[in-house]
């Protein structure tokens, strides 16, 4: 196998190719070792941290090449693998046959597991991949396999043509603006009387440095309700202006308006996002999953309308729809609106009753 570092290939389609080449569990190990040494090698050697990534991308590769042959082993029948011995089928052979061990075989297998296309672009766009990084994504993706799509609709749209929506038809609002844009913070309070039922809730999260004018300008449209902390352990504000201000910030307001008067149910307004779990990989501003989920969470009940005038790269999307909750989203970017079907069809299904 040919896995010496050359930063010329690009090293993910290169290891990709490699480890699905693979013929047989035991071709995964090798590679799986082979790959391991060059990458422990390059660390101690205090080699560019490129060729760090090169050589662990091949071992993740392997892993889930090798993932998706013991999950063809395990799903014989009675548990064990079927051994025909016929001269028409391959013998399969058993875990013990192929001395492996449970905790790699879970591993490989849970890294088998997610989806192709999230997994190809989360490797492109992480500097370092670790055991532990695609550990957590597998998680992740775990959580992630039961949406359902019926009550989905994104589209492409202008947030100036909110009134093109349907009036009172919005149970909430959620979402993240371009901070560096005042102006649509209004727009977004005047989409919100449009599209909200009465009593319907706005958060709009908002960096701290504009907050007392997207305040006044929201606050002619709708009841200022509450501001919410969004606490961003690791420091993940991607607008700068705490830069400018010597600030460092661990946290982003979160301002909830409401449509007339707020009756539901007791709020607690701290709301954390996992350390610097921002999902980057089809936005450049995407929001944290665990942080939104906890936020969508709190704020709403399965079944309800949620809608994103700000989509982007469909954190909202995904956290409404895991949630239980109708999703209604768009985004100015045509891109985007392509970007987050794709992401939520990785693991959506449409009930075809
Ligand atoms: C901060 S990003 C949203 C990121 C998103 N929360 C996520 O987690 O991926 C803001 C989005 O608003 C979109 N946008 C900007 N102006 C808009 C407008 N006038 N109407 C609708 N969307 C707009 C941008 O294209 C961008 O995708």
């Amino acid at each position: 196998m040919d896995i010496k570092y050359d930063a010329s290939v690009v090293p993910y389609d290169h290891a990709k190719a490699v480890a699905q080449g693979c013929q047989t569990y035991e071709e995964t190990t090798t590679l799986k070792q082979e790959a391991m040494a060059l990458y422990k090698a390059a660390r101690q050697f205090k080699r560019p941290k490129a060729e760090h990534k090169y050589h662990m991308v091949h071992h993740v590769y392997a892993r889930i090449r090798s993932g998706e042959m013991l999950a063809k082993i395990e799903k014989a029948e009675g548990g064990r693998p079927r051994k025909t011995g016929s001269s028409t089928e391959p013998v399969l052979s058993t875990y013990a046959d192929l001395n492996v061990d449970k905790k790699d075989a879970f591993i490989d297998q849970s890294l088998a597991k997610i989806p192709e296309a999230i997994f190809d672009d989360r490797v492109a766009n992480t500097d370092e991949i670790t055991i532990k990084k695609c550990m957590a994504w597998a998680k992740e993706f775990k959580q992630k396999a039961d949406l359902n799509l019926d009550d989905c609709s994104l589209f492409q749209m202008d947030i100036q043509k909110y009134p093109a929506l349907e009036a009172g038809s919005v149970d909430i609002i959620i979402t993240d603006p371009p901070y560096p844009r005042p102006d649509l913070y209004e727009t977004l309070a005047q989409c919100g009387q449009h599209v909200l039922k009465d009593g319907g809730s706005l958060l709009a999260m908002a960096t701290q440095k504009i907050l007392y004018e997207i305040h006044a300008s929201m606050s002619k449209y709708l009841e200022y309700q509450w501001t919410i902390a969004y606490l961003t352990p690791g420091g993940q504000s991607a607008w700068m202006p705490h830069v400018e201000y010597n600030v460092n910030t661990f946290w982003k307001p979160v301002l909830w308006f409401v449509k007339g008067k707020y009756s539901g149910r007791h709020i607690g307004d701290v709301v954390k996002s996992a350390v610097n779990d921002n999902q980057k990989a089809l936005h450049f501003w995407g929001q944290s999953v665990s942080g939104f989920l906890s936020l969508v969470d709190r704020f709403t009940t399965s079944g309800d309308m949620v809608l994103d005038p700000f989509l982007g790269g469909g954190t909202t999307a995904f956290c409404a729809l895991k949630l239980g909750c109708k999703f209604q989203g768009f985004d100015i970017d045509e891109k985007y609106v392509f970007q987050t079907l794709e992401y939520l069809n990785q693991w959506g299904y449409k009930d075809d009753a």
